[in-house]
């Protein structure tokens, strides 16, 4: 039950809001302050009111003070004559609400719901994860799985070497924090970490961006630039999305990782450099491979050491521990006072596919903390963080059934299937030039049945 202390000298005020509210909540109340001062000491309180005029006090004196002790507990100032700069004191000195007096029972239960905090122990531990008592450090990297163990083994031995590393794994699983903690504990962390997004460069400026160019290289190279692989000099190179790399670079690439050196675009001297190198990529390298668009001898030099972090459904006890880590990182980075998390959302968490893995999770723990209207993230409040992101996701669906909806009466499913198929069919046979045979395998039907589609929507001549 929350907790909540009413400091006014009104003490007739005092003994009514115990009656109504006592049922609710476990009412103290202080008449000056030396007995608010010695309550607050010895409970924990979900939330105060306070009178802004206390005997001869000063209500921001008082507010002041009493803030000074109770950092974390929400104070709403009770008014009797509420003039508006007073009201904007008072927030700027750290109220959280202001209410006139008198105040009817509801809005003050209104006003305690909304701000009571978990220190009045509202929450109880039987059905709540309590964040306090959760071990917490924001730069933490969750690995409570034997495979993320795993993965923190395999970097703790390579981050002491200088070998090449090629980090795997689907998108959102954290390659990107992988290649970060192999920097950080290594001998080069205090030197630069460069970090290459290989498929967001645009092909005909990767080079000069890796490599560097001099002075009149080319068009619009008024300065020297001494590119990223120099910059990285001594440090760590991350070459993210390496199975994007177009392959006129590969090769240069590799004759970087082969004897150390960087020729600018441009110039004609090599420069010595000193890096280490680690690739991450969601592809399949092998088959890349296999099929011609990235260099054998490439990936044997990258893949040195190869570590694969395992999709986070394949790890699904990573799943609890690092929801509760974003809610309460969210927690802070917000402003919001989330102190636990309902013990049932974990069945719900649990469940879900992830197919964005550990970004995805933490998306939906942004939403469930910003949705949250108590100390709590509750089960519902993830069930409805969670339809948000599949409500966003469905979108263009809906927005289709919306618009059959408005433009057919009767026959609805038909119609809109009919509708859709002919513009599919009209739409893949214009991208593979009319070609019959490729436009049936690429609808995935035999040629027959788009002959006979064909015929049906007037579209063979
Ligand atoms: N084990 C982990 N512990 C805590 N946060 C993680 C962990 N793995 C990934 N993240 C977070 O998830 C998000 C996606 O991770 P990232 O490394 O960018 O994935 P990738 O590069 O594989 O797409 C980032 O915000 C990252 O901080
Ligand atoms: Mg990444």
């Amino acid at each position: 039950m929350h907790k909540v202390l009413i400091i006014d000298d009104d003490e007739s005020l005092c003994y009514g809001l115990k009656r109504s509210l006592g049922k609710y909540y476990e009412i103290f109340t202080a008449m000056d302050l030396e007995g608010a001062y010695a309550l607050i000491k010895a409970e924990k309180f979900g939330i105060i009111f306070l009178d802004y005029r206390l005997g001869d006090e000063n209500g921001l004196d008082v507010l002041r003070s009493i803030r000074a002790l109770t950092t974390d507990i929400p104070i709403v100032m009770l008014t009797a004559h509420g003039s508006t700069e007073l009201i904007l004191d008072a927030i700027r000195m750290g109220a959280v609400d202001f209410l006139t007096k008198p105040a009817e029972t509801k809005q003050l239960i209104e006003i305690i719901e909304k701000y009571s905090s978990s220190l009045g122990h509202c929450f109880d531990t039987e059905n709540f994860e309590i964040l306090s008592e959760v071990p917490y450090n924001a730069d933490a990297v969750i690995a409570v799985s034997n495979e993320m163990k795993d993965v923190l083994k395999n970097i703790a031995i390579i981050s002491a070497t200088d070998t090449p590393v090629l980090i795997t794994g689907e998108s959102g699983t954290g390659k990107d924090v992988a290649s970060n903690l192999i920097h950080r504990y290594s001998r080069r962390k205090d030197n630069p970490f460069i970090n290459i997004n290989c498929a967001a460069i645009p092909e005909n400026l990767l080079e000069s961006e890796l490599f560097g160019y001099v002075k009149g290289a080319f068009t619009g190279a008024y300065a020297s630039n001494p590119g990223k692989f120099q910059m990285a000099d001594k440090g760590t190179i991350f070459l993210d999305e390496i199975g994007d790399m177009p392959l006129s670079l590969q090769g240069k690439l590799l004759q970087v990782l082969q004897d150390g050196r960087i020729q600018r675009v441009g110039d004609n001297k090599f420069n010595k450099v000193d890096i280490r190198i680690i690739s991450a990529t969601n592809r399949n390298l092998r088959e890349l491979v296999a099929n011609g668009s990235f260099r054998e001898d490439l990936f044997y030099r990258i893949n040195a050491f190869s570590i694969e972090i395992p999709p986070l459904r394949k790890r699904v006890k990573d799943v609890w521990p690092s929801a509760l880590h974003f809610v309460k990182a969210f927690s802070d980075t917000m402003g919001k006072d989330i102190c636990c998390v309902e013990k049932s959302a974990r069945e719900l968490l649990e469940k879900c596919q992830w197919s964005g893995n550990i970004r995805e999770l933490k998306n939906i723990m942004a939403k469930s903390v910003a949705i949250a209207n108590s100390g709590a993230v509750t089960k519902d409040v993830v069930a409805s963080a969670i339809g948000l992101e599949s409500a966003s996701e469905q979108e263009p669906c809906r927005n289709l059934s919306g618009y059959f909806m408005t433009k057919y009466n009767e026959n609805i499913l038909v119609r809109a299937v009919e509708e859709v198929e002919e513009t599919l069919i009209k739409s893949v046979l214009d991208e593979c030039g009319n070609n019959n045979s490729v436009a049936a395998k690429t609808l995935g039907i035999s040629r027959v049945t788009l002959y006979e589609k064909l015929k049906k929507y007037g579209l063979s001549e």
